[in-house]
Protein backbone atom coordinates (compact mmCIF):
# COMPACT_ATOMS: atom_id res chain seq x y z
CA UNK A 1 0.00 0.00 0.00
CA UNK A 2 1.09 3.33 -1.03
CA UNK A 3 2.50 5.04 2.08
CA UNK A 4 0.15 8.10 3.43
CA UNK A 5 0.98 11.30 5.59
CA UNK A 6 -1.17 11.16 8.45
CA UNK A 7 -1.44 13.79 11.25
CA UNK A 8 -3.10 13.43 14.17
CA UNK A 9 -6.81 15.15 14.26
CA UNK A 10 -6.49 15.01 10.08
CA UNK A 11 -5.02 18.46 11.03
CA UNK A 12 -4.48 20.25 7.45
CA UNK A 13 -5.69 17.11 5.57
CA UNK A 14 -7.87 17.43 2.40
CA UNK A 15 -10.73 15.22 3.06
CA UNK A 16 -13.29 16.07 0.18
CA UNK A 17 -14.69 18.78 -2.13
CA UNK A 18 -17.00 21.23 -1.64
CA UNK A 19 -18.60 23.85 -3.03
CA UNK A 20 -20.31 25.58 0.17
CA UNK A 21 -17.90 27.33 1.72
CA UNK A 22 -14.52 28.49 1.44
CA UNK A 23 -11.73 29.44 4.43
CA UNK A 24 -9.64 31.85 2.62
CA UNK A 25 -6.25 30.86 4.91
CA UNK A 26 -3.83 33.15 2.32
CA UNK A 27 -6.63 36.28 2.36
CA UNK A 28 -7.96 35.35 5.82
CA UNK A 29 -11.78 35.71 4.06
CA UNK A 30 -14.47 33.23 4.16
CA UNK A 31 -17.21 32.72 2.31
CA UNK A 32 -20.09 31.42 2.05
CA UNK A 33 -21.04 30.36 -1.62
CA UNK A 34 -18.55 32.89 -2.87
CA UNK A 35 -20.30 36.27 -0.70
CA UNK A 36 -17.59 37.51 1.98
CA UNK A 37 -19.27 36.75 5.42
CA UNK A 38 -18.51 40.88 6.45
CA UNK A 39 -21.38 41.17 3.31
CA UNK A 40 -23.64 38.24 4.23
CA UNK A 41 -24.02 38.28 8.33
CA UNK A 42 -25.32 42.23 8.69
CA UNK A 43 -27.00 42.60 5.53
CA UNK A 44 -29.12 39.12 4.97
CA UNK A 45 -31.49 37.77 6.60
CA UNK A 46 -30.89 33.76 8.49
CA UNK A 47 -33.70 32.76 5.86
CA UNK A 48 -31.28 34.34 3.15
CA UNK A 49 -28.56 32.89 4.01
CA UNK A 50 -29.81 29.69 5.08
CA UNK A 51 -31.59 29.58 1.20
CA UNK A 52 -27.88 30.54 0.08
CA UNK A 53 -26.45 27.25 1.51
CA UNK A 54 -28.95 24.76 0.64
CA UNK A 55 -30.35 26.33 -2.87
CA UNK A 56 -26.89 27.17 -4.10
CA UNK A 57 -28.03 31.23 -4.85
CA UNK A 58 -29.17 34.05 -2.81
CA UNK A 59 -32.71 33.92 -3.16
CA UNK A 60 -34.94 36.72 -5.34
CA UNK A 61 -37.98 38.44 -3.48
CA UNK A 62 -40.36 36.50 -4.91
CA UNK A 63 -38.00 33.70 -3.95
CA UNK A 64 -37.83 34.40 -0.62
CA UNK A 65 -41.52 34.84 -0.04
CA UNK A 66 -41.89 31.27 -1.58
CA UNK A 67 -39.12 29.64 0.90
CA UNK A 68 -40.77 31.70 4.19
CA UNK A 69 -44.07 30.09 3.37
CA UNK A 70 -42.66 26.67 2.83
CA UNK A 71 -40.98 27.09 5.82
CA UNK A 72 -44.08 28.49 8.09
CA UNK A 73 -45.70 25.08 6.68
CA UNK A 74 -43.53 23.45 8.18
CA UNK A 75 -44.15 25.24 11.64
CA UNK A 76 -45.85 22.53 13.74
CA UNK A 77 -44.46 19.23 15.39
CA UNK A 78 -46.17 16.08 15.24
CA UNK A 79 -48.34 14.91 18.03
CA UNK A 80 -45.88 11.89 19.23
CA UNK A 81 -42.53 14.47 18.77
CA UNK A 82 -44.80 16.85 21.22
CA UNK A 83 -45.62 13.73 23.19
CA UNK A 84 -41.89 12.36 23.22
CA UNK A 85 -40.77 15.59 24.55
CA UNK A 86 -43.26 15.88 27.42
CA UNK A 87 -41.83 12.50 29.38
CA UNK A 88 -37.92 14.58 28.92
CA UNK A 89 -36.63 14.63 32.29
CA UNK A 90 -35.83 18.36 32.99
CA UNK A 91 -32.10 17.11 33.75
CA UNK A 92 -31.77 16.08 30.16
CA UNK A 93 -29.13 18.02 28.67
CA UNK A 94 -30.94 20.30 25.75
CA UNK A 95 -28.38 19.43 23.12
CA UNK A 96 -29.43 15.06 23.29
CA UNK A 97 -32.83 15.95 23.61
CA UNK A 98 -32.48 18.09 19.85
CA UNK A 99 -30.45 14.98 19.11
CA UNK A 100 -33.01 12.03 19.84
CA UNK A 101 -35.85 14.23 19.00
CA UNK A 102 -34.54 14.58 15.44
CA UNK A 103 -33.30 10.98 15.36
CA UNK A 104 -37.58 10.48 16.45
CA UNK A 105 -38.46 12.78 13.30
CA UNK A 106 -36.55 10.60 11.19
CA UNK A 107 -38.20 7.58 12.02
CA UNK A 108 -41.75 9.07 11.00
CA UNK A 109 -40.82 11.12 8.00
CA UNK A 110 -42.15 8.86 5.19
CA UNK A 111 -39.54 9.94 2.89
CA UNK A 112 -36.65 9.66 5.18
CA UNK A 113 -34.48 6.76 3.14
CA UNK A 114 -35.00 9.00 -0.37
CA UNK A 115 -31.28 10.48 -1.15
CA UNK A 116 -32.91 12.32 -4.07
CA UNK A 117 -31.63 16.12 -4.49
CA UNK A 118 -35.28 17.16 -4.41
CA UNK A 119 -36.44 14.81 -1.15
CA UNK A 120 -33.30 15.84 0.93
CA UNK A 121 -34.36 19.91 0.68
CA UNK A 122 -37.88 18.95 1.29
CA UNK A 123 -36.08 17.56 4.65
CA UNK A 124 -34.05 20.58 5.15
CA UNK A 125 -36.92 22.67 5.34
CA UNK A 126 -38.71 20.62 7.96
CA UNK A 127 -35.59 20.09 9.87
CA UNK A 128 -34.95 24.48 9.53
CA UNK A 129 -38.57 24.85 10.84
CA UNK A 130 -38.77 22.47 13.63
CA UNK A 131 -35.61 22.53 15.55
CA UNK A 132 -36.33 26.54 17.07
CA UNK A 133 -39.91 24.57 17.94
CA UNK A 134 -38.03 21.50 19.44
CA UNK A 135 -35.87 23.54 21.65
CA UNK A 136 -38.71 25.93 22.65
CA UNK A 137 -40.91 22.74 23.82
CA UNK A 138 -37.65 21.15 25.63
CA UNK A 139 -36.92 24.80 27.14
CA UNK A 140 -40.59 25.72 28.77
CA UNK A 141 -40.73 22.02 29.79
CA UNK A 142 -37.88 22.32 32.29
CA UNK A 143 -40.36 25.55 33.97
CA UNK A 144 -43.71 22.95 33.72
CA UNK A 145 -45.11 25.64 30.94
CA UNK A 146 -46.81 25.29 27.15
CA UNK A 147 -44.72 26.48 24.46
CA UNK A 148 -45.03 29.83 23.10
CA UNK A 149 -46.81 29.06 19.81
CA UNK A 150 -44.77 30.57 16.98
CA UNK A 151 -45.99 33.85 15.51
CA UNK A 152 -46.72 33.36 12.08
CA UNK A 153 -44.89 35.76 9.30
CA UNK A 154 -42.38 37.12 11.93
CA UNK A 155 -38.74 36.52 10.53
CA UNK A 156 -36.15 33.15 11.75
CA UNK A 157 -34.62 34.86 14.08
CA UNK A 158 -37.24 37.07 15.54
CA UNK A 159 -39.25 33.91 16.04
CA UNK A 160 -36.84 32.13 17.51
CA UNK A 161 -35.90 34.47 20.05
CA UNK A 162 -39.36 34.71 20.75
CA UNK A 163 -39.87 31.10 21.61
CA UNK A 164 -36.70 30.70 23.67
CA UNK A 165 -37.34 34.33 25.68
CA UNK A 166 -41.46 35.02 25.11
CA UNK A 167 -40.11 38.25 24.07
CA UNK A 168 -40.51 39.88 20.55
CA UNK A 169 -37.93 42.44 20.65
CA UNK A 170 -36.58 43.76 16.88
CA UNK A 171 -33.25 45.19 17.82
CA UNK A 172 -32.34 42.37 20.13
CA UNK A 173 -33.97 39.86 17.13
CA UNK A 174 -31.28 41.52 14.85
CA UNK A 175 -28.39 40.51 16.76
CA UNK A 176 -29.52 36.87 16.85
CA UNK A 177 -29.53 36.91 13.41
CA UNK A 178 -26.30 38.09 12.81
CA UNK A 179 -25.30 35.58 15.02
CA UNK A 180 -27.09 32.72 13.43
CA UNK A 181 -25.46 33.39 10.33
CA UNK A 182 -21.85 33.58 11.82
CA UNK A 183 -22.80 30.11 13.16
CA UNK A 184 -24.58 28.79 9.75
CA UNK A 185 -21.63 27.23 8.29
CA UNK A 186 -17.99 26.52 8.70
CA UNK A 187 -16.55 24.33 5.79
CA UNK A 188 -15.53 20.90 7.16
CA UNK A 189 -15.47 20.99 11.04
CA UNK A 190 -16.38 18.28 12.98
CA UNK A 191 -19.66 17.75 13.20
CA UNK A 192 -19.89 18.78 9.48
CA UNK A 193 -17.58 16.09 8.86
CA UNK A 194 -19.76 14.00 10.93
CA UNK A 195 -22.59 14.85 8.84
CA UNK A 196 -20.91 13.48 5.47
CA UNK A 197 -19.62 10.49 6.67
CA UNK A 198 -23.29 9.58 7.67
CA UNK A 199 -24.67 10.50 4.77
CA UNK A 200 -21.64 9.01 2.71
CA UNK A 201 -23.19 5.11 3.19
CA UNK A 202 -26.42 6.82 1.67
CA UNK A 203 -28.06 6.74 5.21
CA UNK A 204 -30.97 9.09 5.35
CA UNK A 205 -30.38 12.85 5.85
CA UNK A 206 -32.13 12.74 9.32
CA UNK A 207 -29.32 10.04 10.69
CA UNK A 208 -26.52 12.07 9.23
CA UNK A 209 -28.04 15.59 11.00
CA UNK A 210 -27.74 13.35 14.03
CA UNK A 211 -24.53 12.38 13.58
CA UNK A 212 -23.55 16.05 13.57
CA UNK A 213 -25.37 17.19 16.92
CA UNK A 214 -24.20 14.39 18.72
CA UNK A 215 -20.44 16.12 17.49
CA UNK A 216 -21.70 19.47 18.29
CA UNK A 217 -22.48 18.90 22.05
CA UNK A 218 -18.34 18.74 22.60
CA UNK A 219 -16.54 21.55 24.50
CA UNK A 220 -14.18 21.28 22.24
CA UNK A 221 -16.33 22.41 19.15
CA UNK A 222 -20.12 24.02 19.61
CA UNK A 223 -20.47 23.22 23.13
CA UNK A 224 -17.70 25.98 23.48
CA UNK A 225 -19.85 28.90 23.95
CA UNK A 226 -21.82 27.37 26.58
CA UNK A 227 -19.01 27.05 28.65
CA UNK A 228 -17.82 30.42 27.56
CA UNK A 229 -21.05 32.13 29.16
CA UNK A 230 -20.92 29.91 31.94
CA UNK A 231 -17.31 30.93 32.67
CA UNK A 232 -18.16 34.61 32.00
CA UNK A 233 -21.50 34.15 35.08
CA UNK A 234 -18.32 32.47 37.51
CA UNK A 235 -15.99 35.27 36.85
CA UNK A 236 -18.66 37.72 37.97
CA UNK A 237 -16.71 41.14 38.17
CA UNK A 238 -14.02 42.29 35.56
CA UNK A 239 -11.54 43.07 38.41
CA UNK A 240 -11.59 38.95 39.04
CA UNK A 241 -11.18 37.69 35.40
CA UNK A 242 -7.11 38.77 34.84
CA UNK A 243 -6.34 36.18 37.74
CA UNK A 244 -8.95 33.70 37.33
CA UNK A 245 -7.41 33.09 33.51
CA UNK A 246 -4.07 33.43 35.23
CA UNK A 247 -4.74 30.29 37.52
CA UNK A 248 -6.91 28.39 35.04
CA UNK A 249 -3.58 28.29 32.76
CA UNK A 250 -1.05 27.61 35.56
CA UNK A 251 -3.51 24.28 36.08
CA UNK A 252 -3.01 23.90 32.81
CA UNK A 253 -6.60 23.81 31.54
CA UNK A 254 -7.96 25.18 28.33
CA UNK A 255 -9.59 28.71 28.51
CA UNK A 256 -12.98 27.67 26.19
CA UNK A 257 -13.43 30.35 23.52
CA UNK A 258 -9.75 30.27 22.53
CA UNK A 259 -8.01 28.85 19.60
CA UNK A 260 -8.97 27.27 16.42
CA UNK A 261 -7.39 24.25 14.37
CA UNK A 262 -7.91 25.70 10.97
CA UNK A 263 -7.34 29.44 11.99
CA UNK A 264 -4.33 30.48 14.20
CA UNK A 265 -4.81 34.50 13.62
CA UNK A 266 -7.92 36.56 13.91
CA UNK A 267 -11.29 35.10 12.96
CA UNK A 268 -13.54 37.58 10.75
CA UNK A 269 -16.15 36.17 12.04
CA UNK A 270 -14.76 37.48 15.54
CA UNK A 271 -14.40 41.15 15.01
CA UNK A 272 -17.86 41.11 13.44
CA UNK A 273 -19.71 39.79 16.94
CA UNK A 274 -16.69 41.50 19.07
CA UNK A 275 -17.97 44.96 17.63
CA UNK A 276 -21.57 43.90 18.08
CA UNK A 277 -21.17 42.61 21.62
CA UNK A 278 -19.55 46.20 22.29
CA UNK A 279 -22.26 48.53 20.68
CA UNK A 280 -24.98 45.94 22.25
CA UNK A 281 -23.49 45.98 26.26
CA UNK A 282 -23.08 50.25 25.52
CA UNK A 283 -26.89 50.11 24.03
CA UNK A 284 -28.26 48.17 26.80
CA UNK A 285 -25.93 50.13 29.39
CA UNK A 286 -24.52 46.64 30.87
CA UNK A 287 -21.09 46.55 30.54
CA UNK A 288 -19.72 44.00 32.16
CA UNK A 289 -19.77 41.06 30.66
CA UNK A 290 -17.79 42.77 27.55
CA UNK A 291 -15.18 44.67 30.36
CA UNK A 292 -14.75 40.92 31.49
CA UNK A 293 -14.47 39.14 27.74
CA UNK A 294 -11.80 42.29 26.86
CA UNK A 295 -9.49 41.18 30.28
CA UNK A 296 -9.89 37.68 29.14
CA UNK A 297 -8.92 38.07 25.38
CA UNK A 298 -6.22 40.25 26.49
CA UNK A 299 -4.15 37.96 29.41
CA UNK A 300 -5.08 35.13 26.60
CA UNK A 301 -3.25 37.07 23.72
CA UNK A 302 -0.60 38.09 26.41
CA UNK A 303 -0.02 34.37 27.95
CA UNK A 304 -0.93 32.18 24.79
CA UNK A 305 -0.66 34.02 21.74
CA UNK A 306 -4.38 32.76 21.48
CA UNK A 307 -6.93 34.90 19.88
CA UNK A 308 -10.67 34.17 20.54
CA UNK A 309 -13.06 31.99 18.60
CA UNK A 310 -16.46 32.84 17.61
CA UNK A 311 -17.78 31.34 20.33
CA UNK A 312 -15.96 34.23 22.69
CA UNK A 313 -17.78 36.83 22.06
CA UNK A 314 -20.91 34.89 20.76
CA UNK A 315 -21.87 34.23 24.66
CA UNK A 316 -21.35 37.76 25.91
CA UNK A 317 -23.99 39.00 22.79
CA UNK A 318 -25.95 36.10 24.31
CA UNK A 319 -25.98 36.85 27.82
CA UNK A 320 -27.17 40.24 27.08
CA UNK A 321 -30.09 38.95 24.88
CA UNK A 322 -30.68 37.01 28.30
CA UNK A 323 -31.03 33.74 26.28
CA UNK A 324 -31.10 30.99 29.15
CA UNK A 325 -27.15 29.73 28.80
CA UNK A 326 -28.51 25.98 28.28
CA UNK A 327 -29.65 27.16 24.91
CA UNK A 328 -26.41 28.26 23.49
CA UNK A 329 -25.48 25.36 22.09
CA UNK A 330 -28.68 24.58 20.89
CA UNK A 331 -28.79 27.93 19.08
CA UNK A 332 -25.87 26.95 17.34
CA UNK A 333 -27.76 23.59 16.00
CA UNK A 334 -30.61 25.79 14.93
CA UNK A 335 -28.22 27.80 12.59
CA UNK A 336 -26.08 25.10 11.85
CA UNK A 337 -28.53 23.00 10.61
CA UNK A 338 -28.91 25.05 7.05
CA UNK A 339 -24.83 24.48 7.01
CA UNK A 340 -25.34 20.50 7.86
CA UNK A 341 -28.16 19.77 5.16
CA UNK A 342 -26.24 21.87 2.44
CA UNK A 343 -23.37 19.27 3.22
CA UNK A 344 -25.83 16.28 3.43
CA UNK A 345 -27.28 17.13 -0.30
CA UNK A 346 -23.93 18.15 -1.38
CA UNK A 347 -22.55 14.26 -0.55
CA UNK A 348 -25.74 12.58 -1.79
CA UNK A 349 -25.94 14.45 -4.98
CA UNK A 350 -22.00 13.15 -6.32
CA UNK A 351 -21.78 10.23 -3.13
CA UNK A 352 -18.47 8.19 -2.66
CA UNK A 353 -18.14 6.35 0.73
CA UNK A 354 -15.89 8.26 2.83
CA UNK A 355 -14.16 5.45 3.75
CA UNK A 356 -10.40 6.30 4.91
CA UNK A 357 -7.27 4.61 6.66
CA UNK A 358 -5.51 3.73 9.77
CA UNK A 359 -1.89 3.56 10.28
CA UNK A 360 -1.63 0.42 12.75
CA UNK A 361 0.48 0.75 15.60
CA UNK A 362 -0.81 -2.63 17.87
CA UNK A 363 1.03 -5.15 18.47
CA UNK A 364 2.88 -7.29 15.79
CA UNK A 365 1.90 -10.91 15.31
CA UNK A 366 0.88 -12.79 18.10
CA UNK A 367 0.51 -16.89 18.52
CA UNK A 368 -3.27 -17.46 18.98
CA UNK A 369 -3.38 -19.91 22.48
CA UNK A 370 -7.25 -21.54 23.02
CA UNK A 371 -8.41 -20.49 25.98
CA UNK A 372 -7.62 -23.44 28.15
CA UNK A 373 -3.77 -22.93 27.29
CA UNK A 374 -3.60 -19.13 28.61
C1 LIG B 1 -10.21 24.34 19.21
C2 LIG B 1 -8.96 23.63 19.63
C3 LIG B 1 -9.28 22.17 19.95
C4 LIG B 1 -8.00 23.66 18.47
O1 LIG B 1 -6.85 23.14 18.93
P1 LIG B 1 -5.57 22.79 18.02
O2 LIG B 1 -5.38 23.77 16.95
O3 LIG B 1 -5.69 21.41 17.61
O4 LIG B 1 -4.43 23.03 19.02
P2 LIG B 1 -3.93 22.00 20.09
O5 LIG B 1 -5.05 21.36 20.78
O6 LIG B 1 -2.94 21.11 19.41
O7 LIG B 1 -3.18 23.00 21.06
C5 LIG B 1 -1.94 23.65 20.74
C6 LIG B 1 -1.41 24.32 21.99
O8 LIG B 1 -2.25 25.44 22.29
C7 LIG B 1 -2.84 25.26 23.56
N1 LIG B 1 -4.22 25.70 23.46
C8 LIG B 1 -5.04 25.60 22.39
N2 LIG B 1 -6.22 26.11 22.68
C9 LIG B 1 -6.17 26.52 23.95
C10 LIG B 1 -7.08 27.12 24.82
N3 LIG B 1 -8.33 27.40 24.41
N4 LIG B 1 -6.71 27.42 26.07
C11 LIG B 1 -5.46 27.16 26.49
N5 LIG B 1 -4.53 26.59 25.71
C12 LIG B 1 -4.88 26.27 24.48
C13 LIG B 1 -2.76 23.77 23.85
O9 LIG B 1 -2.77 23.51 25.24
C14 LIG B 1 -1.46 23.42 23.21
O10 LIG B 1 -0.42 23.80 24.06
P3 LIG B 1 0.89 22.89 24.22
O11 LIG B 1 1.47 22.78 22.84
O12 LIG B 1 1.72 23.64 25.20
O13 LIG B 1 0.38 21.58 24.71
C15 LIG B 1 -8.33 24.30 20.87
O14 LIG B 1 -7.89 25.59 20.54
C16 LIG B 1 -9.27 24.35 22.05
O15 LIG B 1 -9.38 23.38 22.80
N6 LIG B 1 -9.99 25.50 22.25
C17 LIG B 1 -10.95 25.63 23.31
C18 LIG B 1 -12.30 25.08 22.88
C19 LIG B 1 -13.00 25.98 21.90
O16 LIG B 1 -13.07 27.18 22.07
N7 LIG B 1 -13.57 25.34 20.89
C20 LIG B 1 -14.28 26.02 19.83
C21 LIG B 1 -13.48 25.95 18.60
S1 LIG B 1 -14.21 26.90 17.31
Amino acid sequence: METLMYKPGLDGAIVGESAICQIDEASGHLRYRGYLIEDLAEQASFEEVAFLLIHGDLPSSHEHQVWKSELEQEEHLPVVVRRFLETIPSSAHLMDVLRTSISFLGMIDPEANDPSHAANVRKATKLLAKTPLILSCAVRARYDAPPYPPISQLPFATNLLYLLTGTNHPMKAKELDVSLNLYAEHEFNASTFAARVTASTLADLYGAVTSAIGTLKGSLHGGANEAVAVMLTSIDQPERAKLWIQSKLARKERVMGFGHRVLKHEDPRTSIVKRRARNLSNELGHSRWYEIAEIIEHTMQKERGLFPNLDFYTAVVYLLLRIPIETCTPIFVTSRMAGWCAHVIEQQDRNRLIRPRASYIGPSIREFLPIQLR
